[in-house]
């Protein structure tokens, strides 16, 4: 079952032959495979190189294979050595002679290049829409959470903010996420397919034709580089990368404040897991997996462009190596955006807890220090000021807001009865650019 054979005098070693099968994975690219294979006899056809009855025989060859594939009475199996050796194989079974003449001006290497970009549009716009959906889910948890919390620098209490405004930083890394998966798109919506090995056809071929047939802007213009770009796999490997690291960053964030330390939310029993020991545990499992698998996504990234850095121009079989840790990310990414959907969309804010935070943390030692500048004191010196009232408060088991304006005036004479409305946490959101917090 090779489609290859002629020149090899000994049978393939069967240790050989399963090392070199890729057909346990590139078995996900059929659907391209085959739409690949249909694009290109029309172009045969168009071209004259093909009969139109030939074009329909192959054609309907390759459709009904698609059916039986879906339908699953034809199982994608046994020992092929690729996708592509299955499909012909099983077209040639199917329709007889005329099936050999779909390989016509093309080679595997052309071929699976097409499928593979084919496939990663297909995906990556999946992984778009699964962006766009987290993004909404975000925007309502933060819409009806729009209350204050501790704002953080070092993992200590810093200023106020609101935890809608908290959440909303993650819609922006996730837009920043979109935009660069869009634009990894962009630049791979070419079709190499027609460059064939490496040095294209002596066959009037029209490789627009099958550009256009297959939904690209165009075909590349180089026929080393079609077949031996695998930039677009290490390109997006990399934005999902990047947006790993933030949906990890905000594992990390769910974890810590739902500690009995935080206890800033609560993660929904359909998210979480218990302990076969102790049965007091309700562990947040979903955020400790997204944050893991993290690794195995820059895992991917790392690999395939160790894979790449040496090899030289066009094919080499070391580019077999792109598949399985490319599909693995790609259902990672997946998963972790909708796991993450499903978490955030359940998640409960305990708004007391949060506010009690905000109240214990000196939260509005920077706007006292303002309020002292806005009445003229400069604002390194109102930064010692406030400094020695939050050393004296802490001696005193006191928020700021709390001490008499008769001791604040011991630190300084600029203070007035002005200075707890102008302290006050809900306040402080609302002037200046803090406005926008809200
Ligand atoms: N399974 C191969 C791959 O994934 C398909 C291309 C094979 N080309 C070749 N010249 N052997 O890269």
């Amino acid at each position: 079952m090779k489609l290859w054979g002629g020149r090899f005098k000994k049978a393939e070693n069967k240790l050989m032959e399963d090392f070199n099968s890729s057909l346990s994975f590139d078995r996900t690219l059929y659907y391209e495979d085959i739409q690949g294979s249909i694009a290109h006899v029309k172009m045969l056809t168009k071209c004259g190189i093909l009969t139109e009855e030939e074009c329909e025989a192959i054609k309907g060859g390759l459709n009904s294979i698609l059916s039986d594939i879906e339908n699953e009475t034809l199982l994608i199996e046994g020992d092929y050595e690729d996708i592509h050796s299955f499909v012909e194989t099983n077209l040639i079974q199917r329709i007889g002679q005329v099936g050999k003449k779909l390989h016509t001006a093309r080679s595997r290497n052309d071929q699976v290049a097409v499928d593979l970009r084919l496939y990663a549009k297909k995906k990556a716009f999946e992984v778009v829409e699964n962006i766009e959906t987290l993004q909404s889910v975000m925007k309502t948890l933060g819409e009806e959470n729009n209350c204050l919390m501790p704002g953080y620098t070092h993992l200590q209490r810093a200023q106020v903010v609101t935890f809608k405004h908290h959440i909303m930083a993650y819609y922006n890394m996730l837009h920043r996420d979109k935009k660069r998966v869009l634009n990894a798109i962009e630049i791979l919506n070419e079709s190499p397919l027609g460059c064939c090995a490496l040095a294209g056809t002596t066959y009037n071929t029209d490789r627009a034709f099958t550009a256009s047939e297959l939904g690209f802007k165009k075909p590349v213009d180089n026929f080393l580089d079609g077949v031996s770009d695998r930039d677009y796999v290490i390109e997006l490997l990399s934005c999902f990368s990047i947006m790993m690291m933030h949906l990890s960053r905000l594992s990390e964030e769910l974890i810590l404040w739902s500690t009995k330390e935080f206890d800033f939310i609560q993660i929904d029993d359909e998210f979480s897991t218990g302990s076969s020991i102790m049965p007091q545990k309700k562990n947040p499992d979903a955020a400790e997996l997204i944050r893991g698998k993290t690794g195995r996504v820059y895992g991917a990234l790392m690999s395939l462009l160790t894979t790449m850095k040496g090899i030289p121009l066009a094919y080499n079989k070391d580019m077999q190596e792109d598949k399985e840790q490319f599909f693995n990310a790609l259902d990672t990414v997946l998963s972790c955006l909708k796991v993450m959907s499903g978490m955030l969309s359940t998640l409960k804010i305990k708004k007391e807890n949060t506010f009690n935070a905000v109240k214990k943390g000196f939260l509005n030692a920077t706007e006292a220090a303002d309020y002292l500048v806005n009445k003229g004191m400069p604002f390194r010196d109102a930064h010692k000021v406030i400094g020695e009232i939050v050393l004296y408060c802490e001696e005193k088991d006191k928020a700021i807001e709390d001490i008499s304006l008769g001791e604040l005036k011991n630190f300084s004479e600029l203070f007035a009865e002005d200075v707890y409305e102008f302290i006050d946490y809900k306040n402080t959101l609302d002037r200046g650019i803090k406005k926008e917090l809200k």
